[in-house]
């Protein structure tokens, strides 16, 4: 299903981010000119860490560093000093030098072009339309993480944002979705709507403006999107395991104390590369997967009557009639229980 007019999801978030979204962020700076350097501080500390945590040590900083000649010119442990407990240090060392970089070439103002924003130490493409855009009120898309999971919920992206491709396809819808006026609204309405009500976990779809037109929604794909990391491959083994059979009573070895399925009763293993020689009339039974936390395990039975009890030492010959009994892994049972 298409989502409807991108017009439509604009003007959706752009009224509800005016009604309900985040108007008293200390950086927001109601009624006063939108300071630059203001807005940079906050949008770096608020690349790897919560408002809530930010704004006590937002304000301290501010008090310390009143403004972006103050920063370039201060001793490096002061900022440090300031930013410690925030964690993501490179953050702060970034700032300094983009400071000092702003100072010597840029004259000390704030650069207003997306390119150069861009260019300073530790702004990334989002973080510089960010600022040009709550600064200078440009025209800019922003796309974080918590963007990335908003679009691709409201549109149906599939695939890991990670992955070239769907990144640059967010990059692009997030691009066409660009009101014409009220960016500022609609930039701090995704922020506002991925933080409050979309969230990765329990999100609040009751509560959220464009639900009616979202696609994750409507095809009921909230808990999967976006789409998480692929998850590694996971090796995969294959054993054969002797079902030796005589009137009821298979014979199982007991693993040893380490290792997986420790101290439970197993059927024996057939070694890798071997025959069963001893057992030509052995009948494979169907293969059993078993999913471990680190591999696979393909398990092929090979059921075997045979004309002897013999008990090699740490067997038993168990009664299929007494499987509940007995301490057996899932799989094993589960072959066991096919022959009852
Ligand atoms: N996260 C990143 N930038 C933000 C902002 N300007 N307001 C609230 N949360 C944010």
């Amino acid at each position: 299903m298409v989502n409807a007019d991108p017009a439509d999801f604009a003007q959706a978030l752009i009224r509800w981010q005016k009604q309900a979204g985040r108007h008293d962020l200390p950086w927001q700076q109601q009624g006063r000119k939108r300071d630059p350097y203001r807005i940079w501080l906050s949008e770096i500390m608020l690349q790897q860490t919560q408002v809530a945590t930010v704004i006590p040590y937002y304000r301290r900083f501010l008090a310390r560093f009143p403004d972006l000649a103050r920063l370039a010119a201060a001793p490096t442990e002061d900022v440090m000093a300031l930013w410690s407990g925030l964690g993501y240090y490179a953050r702060a060392r970034n700032l300094q030098r983009a400071a000092q970089e702003i100072v010597a070439e840029h004259g000390g103002r704030f650069p207003q072009r997306i390119e150069d924003i861009e260019a300073l130490p530790g702004i990334g493409r989002s973080t510089a339309a960010a600022i040009a855009v709550f600064a200078f009120g440009a025209r800019a898309a922003i796309l974080d993480g918590n963007v990335r999971r908003v679009l691709a919920r409201a549109f149906g992206i599939d695939g890991f944002p990670g992955e070239k491709a769907v990144d640059a396809r967010l990059w692009a819808l997030a691009g066409s979705l660009l009101p014409n006026r009220d960016l500022v609204a609609y930039t701090q309405g995704l922020m506002d709507l991925g933080a409050t009500l979309c969230t990765r976990s329990k999100p609040r779809c009751g509560d959220c403006p464009v639900t009616a037109r979202c696609v994750a929604r409507q095809e009921d794909r909230v808990a999967t999107l976006p789409t998480p990391r692929a998850r590694r491959a996971v090796p995969q083994r294959s054993v054969t395991l002797l079902v030796l059979h005589r009137r009821g009573h298979v014979l199982l070895e007991r693993r040893p104390p380490q290792g997986i399925w420790g101290g439970l009763l197993s059927l024996p293993e057939l070694p890798a590369g071997k025959k069963p020689r001893r057992y030509p009339d052995a009948v494979p039974l169907p293969v059993v997967r078993h999913a471990f936390t680190h591999f696979r395990l393909d398990i092929t039975p090979l059921l075997c009557k045979v004309s002897r009890r013999d008990t090699p030492e740490g067997s038993v010959w168990l009664s299929l009639k007494k499987l509940d009994e007995a301490p057996l892994p899932a799989p094993i049972r589960k072959i066991l229980e096919s022959l009852t």
